[in-house]
């Protein structure tokens, strides 16, 4: 087992400083990328890749970000892999770990990512958990930071499941020292135990009206999520009164933004005219997922 290796298993690996530190060099590798610079520190380096779920825009931006940086990926789906068939993920890590410099995990319990991470002699990320979005995260602050300067101090809404990526806002709200409102309906709200961690920094509020007003940025991700899909129906009833559509943008602050992680439901979480509007910052949230990460990669090996 190595100890000091750092893994980023959810937004609390960071501290504050670091976040923001990680936030700043993102800005500052797009800019350099967009102004055709060749960057290379990851030269002949390797991120295994390991995808239990499905991914278009992590395997994209996690694939081209390392290509980016000099690097190679490596993808590796359970079809293919002998954790597909049952190797004991402790075998697996110490295997994968010692071939390759970064590892990447998208799957259902948060504890398998642990338990790759606790025998990993590499830095393990988590790219998606049942729990835990942290690699989204990264890329919203980013969008935040570029569209208003800083999140510190703002009202945030997040609206819908009490899910992964709600979690995800959840850690960011105490991090970055905002606030984060809540409106989900009864028996989907989050982890009891996170709300509780987080203080005066998230709040559940049902209304969703009320929940909206005051706020900078209203953010939803989809009623079902991975390994949910066979409740779809029974959410999309659940959920009805939780979409996000030009009408509830107005009981937010005039100049409020709306973020979406994607894949989205148009019709169901959020209305066309909201996705496709001018408050719409969606498709600069997604492309900043391969600015994010590679400032992600090269913090994670002190580069
Ligand atoms: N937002 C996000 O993680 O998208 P993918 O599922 O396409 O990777
Ligand atoms: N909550 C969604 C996010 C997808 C990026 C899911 O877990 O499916």
């Amino acid at each position: 087992m190595t100890k000091s290796v750092k893994h980023f298993l959810t937004l609390m690996d960071l501290t504050p400083n670091q976040l923001n530190k990680l936030v700043e060099r993102a800005i500052e590798l797009k800019a350099a990328w967009k102004k055709g610079a060749i960057y290379t520190p990851l030269l002949h380096r390797s991120l295994a890749m390991i995808f239990d779920k499905s991914s278009t825009r992590t395997r994209v931006s996690f694939e081209a970000g390392i290509t980016q940086l000099g690097g190679h990926a490596i993808f590796l789906s359970p079809n293919d892999t002998q954790l597909g068939r049952g190797e004991p993920i402790p075998d697996a890590a110490r295997v994968i770990s010692s071939m390759t410099d970064i590892v990447m995990i998208r799957t259902f319990e948060q504890t398998a990512v642990e338990t790759f991470a606790q025998y990993s002699s590499v830095p393990v990320i988590n790219a998606l958990t049942d729990d835990y979005h942290p690699c989204q995260l990264l890329a919203d602050i980013m969008t935040f930071v570029e569209q208003r300067g800083s999140m510190t101090g703002a009202t945030v809404t997040w609206v819908g499941d009490g899910n992964n990526m709600c979690h995800s806002w959840m850690n960011a709200a105490r991090l970055l020292n905002f606030k984060l409102n809540i409106a989900c309906p009864e028996g989907y709200e989050p982890n009891p135990q996170l709300l509780a961690d987080c203080g005066t920094h998230a709040e559940i509020i049902s209304d969703v009206k009320l929940a909206s007003q005051g706020s900078d940025l209203i953010v939803t991700d989809v009623w079902a999520s991975m390994g949910q899909e066979e409740e779809q129906k029974l959410r999309e009833l659940a959920f009805a009164d939780y979409q996000v559509n030009s009408a509830l943008m107005k009981e937010a602050n005039n100049d409020a933004l709306f973020m979406h992680c994607l894949p989205a439901h148009r019709g169901e979480e959020v209305s066309t005219a909201v996705l496709e509007g001018q408050q719409s910052v969606v498709w600069q949230e997604a492309e900043n997922r391969l600015h994010a990460q590679k400032s992600l990669m090269l913090t994670l090996l002190d580069l």
